[in-house]
């Protein structure tokens, strides 16, 4: 049985390894009415206990760019493609990724933002239903159908990466800088950096 609030998810027993797994559903955070929507992958241990995307040490390192980049934690939506945690913090499964993508697309279709940016390889694949090579894409925007409609989409690297190498630091803050960008800039703006 499933049952949602608007774009949260309150009782889902589709994976029966997530159920084992999972403490709790994690839903996406932030304002509903949102102009820039983060996409990462699933919670991990600490989302899982905290019941927030991106509260270990990768959402230390995402609040650190947000903020460089003018923007405060509080004025985005931050949600994932899957909303339980996986056993041993594996990669969500294929059929995972499918029982999960309906709640994705109503909570974007929901808070419509003017950008959408994926955090890491998994999200990226799953929103451009295509094989990403994230190091060389991030920074890249492109379009997706995403709830409904095109939308406009900032590939960028998981901010996990950023722990294990830290040379990939300046990429993502370039990122994030970049979504910061564009959802600040003016429509004069906006067409400039439609060459990104
Ligand atoms: N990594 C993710 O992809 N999502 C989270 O919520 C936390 C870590």
């Amino acid at each position: 049985m499933v049952e949602t609030d608007g774009p949260d998810v309150c009782a889902c027993e589709r994976c029966p390894a997530l159920v084992e797994s999972r403490s709790r559903i994690v839903n996406g955070v932030g304002p509903a009415d949102a102009a820039l929507c983060f996409v990462g992958e699933a919670p991990g241990a600490n989302e899982d206990e905290e019941g927030e995307p991106f509260v270990g040490r990768s959402g230390s390192v995402l609040d650190d760019a947000l903020r460089d980049a003018g923007l405060a934690r509080a004025d985005v939506r931050i949600t994932n493609c899957v909303r339980c945690r996986p056993p041993e913090n594996r990669d969500p499964r294929a059929e995972e990724l499918d029982s999960c993508a309906d709640f994705l697309d109503r909570e974007i279709e929901h808070v419509d933002p003017d950008l959408i940016v994926t955090l890491g390889k998994v999200p990226a694949q799953r929103v451009l239903d295509r094989d990403v090579a994230i190091t060389k894409e991030a920074g890249s925007v492109v379009d997706a159908r995403l709830g409904g409609e095109s939308r406009r989409v900032l590939l960028c690297l998981h901010p996990a990466a950023t722990l294990y190498d830290r040379s990939q630091r300046e990429s993502f803050a370039d990122a994030i800088g970049k979504a910061s960008a564009l959802v600040g800039a003016s429509e004069s703006d906006q067409a400039r950096l439609g060459d990104y």
